[in-house]
């Protein structure tokens, strides 16, 4: 009985990647033209968790809109907002800080991994970021989550803080909402080491493919990538155990739009030194149009700051009215 509604979001924390764009962006376009309401929101409220330079954020804001923009969410089909523009991401998060168990955030691996050791130090937002990020998700009802593997656990958390929400107060308010976690690319790894993330907030550079880089700086990324000595097996299963291998076929497989059994079967049996450059040149042609279409919008930032407005105030048509009957079921 929700309506089919789409609710994703990602950190102005940095430029975005190419795992942002495989992971994410690809699917939330894909979503804006199906049978869904579609909102996509810039989260600098989760930015904030870490520190993060005035300048910078207001700058990494108004990019990320840029590349949403230029990768082809469009403002007529979908409501693009800024998070800190939507009062009520707070107001339910509180709520939700409310509801979630200090345990359930303990168990978090996203936040053992942003802690380290440091757990004493990092601030308290960085440690209850689940709860609004549940928040961000159901104070749209959204039923559907498009997102990398990263946000799995904290997606089922969200789950969880409906249930109790429910629960606690013999209601069937919020949706059990549904992660959306599909195609060859939902995890792409560093390039410097197969065992992490690819991520904007990754202090090497190299680490990464960023949306804005230029065609001299993919192709240097990707031909000084780690890699093993091994030429590329001719089918999935031979990946196995490789896994600087596989995220470079994994890349080549999403941007291609193929599956990685179709990829190998052509460039099964080739070394890396044949391979790269033709992920640097698909990569190239993939990224090229949507950096430029960036750069484009970046120079009238006081259009993307209306498109943004304009977003709140429809984001707002939503999230008001929830809030109001989330506030009187809990007696306020
Ligand atoms: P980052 O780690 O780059 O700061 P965010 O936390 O802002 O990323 O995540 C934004 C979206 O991009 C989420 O849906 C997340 O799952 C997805 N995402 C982030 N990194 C990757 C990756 N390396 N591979 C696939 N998806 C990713
Ligand atoms: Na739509």
């Amino acid at each position: 009985t929700f309506t089919p509604r789409v609710f994703s979001g990602i950190q102005p924390s940095g430029g975005l990647t190419l795992g942002n764009y495989l992971g994410a962006i690809k699917r939330f376009v894909q979503m804006q033209e199906e049978d869904f309401e579609t909102i996509y929101c810039m989260v600098d409220l989760h930015a904030i968790t870490v520190w993060q330079d005035p300048a910078d954020l207001r700058r990494n804001t108004r990019e990320l809109a840029a590349g949403f923009i230029a990768s082809g969410i469009s403002p007529e089909k979908s409501i693009l907002i800024n998070q800190s523009q939507v009062p009520e991401h707070a107001q339910l998060g509180w709520v939700f800080s409310c509801v979630a168990r200090v345990g359930w955030m303990q168990r978090m691996t996203q936040f053992k991994d942003k802690a380290g050791k440091n757990t004493q130090n990092v601030s308290l937002g960085l440690f209850g970021y689940p709860a609004l990020m549940a928040a961000d998700i159901l104070v749209y009802h959204a039923t559907h989550v498009p997102v990398g593997e990263d946000q799995k656990q904290h997606l089922e958390l969200t789950r969880d803080i409906a249930l109790k929400f429910n629960h606690d107060y013999g209601v069937d308010f919020f949706p059990i909402t549904e992660p959306v976690i599909e195609g060859a690319a939902t995890r792409v790894m560093s390039l410097r080491d197969g065992s992490r993330k690819m991520s904007k907030s990754d202090p090497s550079d190299a680490s990464r493919i960023n949306m804005t880089d230029d065609a001299d700086a993919i192709a240097k990324k990707i031909r000084k990538a780690k890699t093993d000595p091994d030429a590329l097996p001719s089918e999935a299963a031979g990946l196995k155990d490789r896994p600087e291998a596989r995220n470079l076929v994994n890349i080549y497989a999403a941007l291609s739009e193929q599956s990685v059994d179709q990829v190998l079967r052509e460039v099964g049996g080739q070394q890396f030194g044949a391979f790269k450059p033709m992920l640097a040149d698909l990569a190239v042609s993939k990224l090229s149009p949507i950096s430029g279409e960036m750069a484009r919008l970046m120079n009238d930032p006081a259009e993307i700051d209306r498109v943004l407005a304009r977003g709140a105030e429809q984001a707002r048509e939503i999230t008001a009215p929830i809030l109001k009957k989330t506030y009187e079921i809990i007696g306020m």
